[in-house]
């Protein structure tokens, strides 16, 4: 995330966020119903079935009880639209009719600095779909229709044509009196010894869009020649990275976030014919092998992610991989495979809508595929083969976060191949072990470790801090040092923001701390900890009595043993320097 103050002051960026109430923001992308002093909604970003999320109108900022999703408004929109902070105040400033000056904006946002390239880009779509309705386009036209790609499509998702000489979209950007180097720089014209020319003719142009639906590149399919490259995709730019997007991305997040699920295919031909027959929670990956960011972006749209790539031999391989990309990132997707090599264009096209949706209902899961997956080819009756076998399976089962079916499969595995099952979770357990980053042996187990009193007294001193100026005022008037840095550091900026401002505001502050990420991360664990409105000054001062009990009793100790073990000098006098410190605090506390 990038910090507010590099272009507008942290009181620019206040004003604006209390210029809007976040309940009506967000009241705009999900409903909320009034409960209490609090309105609830579904909440986008974890697969909610009841309404966990609540929005605060007192302290302006959202809390998922459920997921620990919190923050203010611009993060809400943040998280909701895939964009960053700086284009999350802008969508807020628009809102409430607040005038930006472009030129604070122009150095820190893609969108501004390359904004000829995007207009060229808006531009050449409109051209290029001018194209396809001429009578130059006729040929183009009646191979979609062939395709059963008709006006509507065409329509919706931007198809064009490119053409040669007069009607090229070099003369056309010429005369539009864009300067030759921005054209280049497209990628769209280029350039040789007899002048300009351009890159695509006598294709179909299928425009591809990046996160927020502008276009940024093109595809170009033949359809009349015969070409060795059926696609020519546009070579990467400022502004396009292809393994940055996903095709229909824009279009399909947000069904697919009310859905709870998206579909996955390899084609956008395919993610076309889904989307024209009502499916359209899906997106394409464009071929090649699925990058990280393809993988989050995926996992953003929804917790139930369904690979549909093609039915042969290279869409089994692409299923692996891409399933390998996600499960680093925690998501176990589910897999359809369609029969006869067909891909899903194909499949839809031959046997209709309704067995395709069949199809999606009914996925198998992800380790079934692999089992056929790994035993395709392989001879079984061969033993060496059906040791390779059984060890890539366990290789693949330590990959998955999936408990659930891992146990399955490897009940399944057990019964196919005779060996008992106790045998193969050793064997799972082995490998898991041997795959844990040295530093991290012996595995820390899963639960994470047991939260001691001592922080639960800083957390919730924090969190009555964040809620409080009262509570501000004790941590301040005490000089609690709290143990545990990342709280320290916390209440430290507690402590700060209340010094310059004379109150304390969590949105606010979520706005000032979001370019520091632990800090950041803090202040979500400690909003996200719902404790009771209302606090007991004798609880308060129980936290600080805990605080107080730790730092005499460990942190004396530590010291100590430090101080013994230190050979630096300076390094000793430090420590020695916090001993003393204690002490006082210590005295301190005997006088109150
Ligand atoms: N692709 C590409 N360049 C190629 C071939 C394919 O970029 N030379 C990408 C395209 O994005 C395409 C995807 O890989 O959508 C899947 O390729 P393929 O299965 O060959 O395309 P189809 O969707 O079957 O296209 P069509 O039906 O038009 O043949
Ligand atoms: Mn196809």
């Amino acid at each position: 995330m990038t910090g507010g103050s590099n272009f507008l002051s942290n009181e620019e960026i206040n004003q604006i966020r209390s210029s809007v109430d976040i309940v009506d923001v967000i009241s705009g992308y999900i409903p909320l119903t009034p409960r209490g002093k609090n309105y609830f909604g579904v909440c986008p970003f974890h697969d909610d079935h009841s309404p966990s999320m609540s929005v605060s109108r007192d302290k302006q900022i959202f809390t998922c009880w459920s997921c620990g999703a919190t923050g203010n408004v611009f993060k809400f929109i943040m998280d909701y639209e895939n964009i960053s902070f700086i284009d999350a105040v802008k969508v807020i400033a628009d809102r409430a009719g607040i005038a930006i000056s472009v030129k604070n904006f122009a150095s820190s946002t893609k969108q501004e600095k390359y904004q000829d390239i995007y207009d060229i880009y808006a531009l050449s779509q409109k051209f290029y779909q001018n194209n396809i309705n001429t009578s130059l386009g006729i040929k183009a036209k009646d191979y979609l229709k062939e395709r059963d790609i008709d006006s509507d499509v065409i329509k919706e998702f931007g198809i064009g044509l490119s053409l040669k000489e007069k009607e090229s979209l070099t003369n056309f950007l010429i005369k539009k009196k864009y300067p030759i180097q921005t054209i280049l720089k497209t990628g769209l014209v280029n350039q040789n010894s007899q002048g300009y020319y351009d890159m695509y003719y006598n294709r179909i142009m299928f425009p591809l869009c990046n996160l927020n639906g502008q276009v940024v590149a093109f595809s170009g399919r033949v359809y009349d020649t015969k070409d060795s490259s059926k696609y020519i995709n546009s070579r990467e730019s400022d502004i396009f990275k292809k393994g940055e997007l996903l095709y229909n991305y824009h279009r399909a997040k947000d069904i697919a976030r009310q859905d709870g699920k998206i579909i996955v295919m390899e084609g956008f031909m395919d993610v076309i014919r889904a989307y024209t027959v009502g499916i359209k929670n899906v997106v394409a990956t464009m071929g090649t092998a699925v990058t990280k960011e393809q993988a989050t972006l995926i996992k953003r749209m929804a917790k139930e992610v369904i690979l549909v790539f093609d039915g042969d031999a290279a869409g089994a391989k692409a299923t692996m991989s891409c399933s390998a990309e996600l499960e680093k990132i925690g998501v176990t997707p589910k897999v359809v495979r369609l029969e006869k090599d067909m891909d899903p264009d194909e499949y839809i096209r031959a046997y209709g809508k309704e067995q395709f949706v069949q199809k999606i209902e009914n996925p198998i899961n992800i380790m079934d595929f692999k089992l056929s997956y790994l035993k395709d080819k392989k001879d079984l009756k061969n033993e060496a083969e059906y040791s390779t076998y059984i060890h890539q399976v366990l290789e693949e089962l330590s990959k998955l976060e999936d408990t659930i079916l891992v146990e399955l499969t490897l009940s399944k595995l057990s019964e196919d191949s005779k060996i008992d099952i106790e045998i193969l979770r050793d064997q799972l357990y082995a490998l898991q072990q041997s795959q844990q980053p040295p530093s991290l042996v012996p595995a820390p187990k899963k639960q994470g470790k047991r939260i001691t009193k001592y922080e639960i007294a800083q957390r919730n001193l924090l969190y009555y801090m964040v809620n409080s100026t009262e509570v501000i005022k004790i941590y301040n008037r005490r000089a609690i040092y709290l143990p545990t840095e990342k709280y320290r550091r916390l209440a430290r900026k507690i402590s700060d923001f209340y010094k310059r401002n004379h109150l304390i505001d969590v949105a606010d502050l979520f706005t000032e701390v979001s370019h520091d990420a632990t800090i950041l991360q803090t202040l979500e664990e400690i909003v996200s900890l719902h404790l009771k409105e209302n606090y007991l000054i004798e609880e308060i001062q129980d936290y600080i009595d805990t605080i107080y009990e730790y730092n005499v009793k460990f942190e004396s100790e530590k010291l100590q043993e430090q101080i013994k073990k230190e050979v630096d000098s300076t390094h000793k006098a430090a420590l020695a320097q916090r001993m003393i410190e204690l002490r006082l605090l210590k005295e301190k506390e005997m006088e109150r």
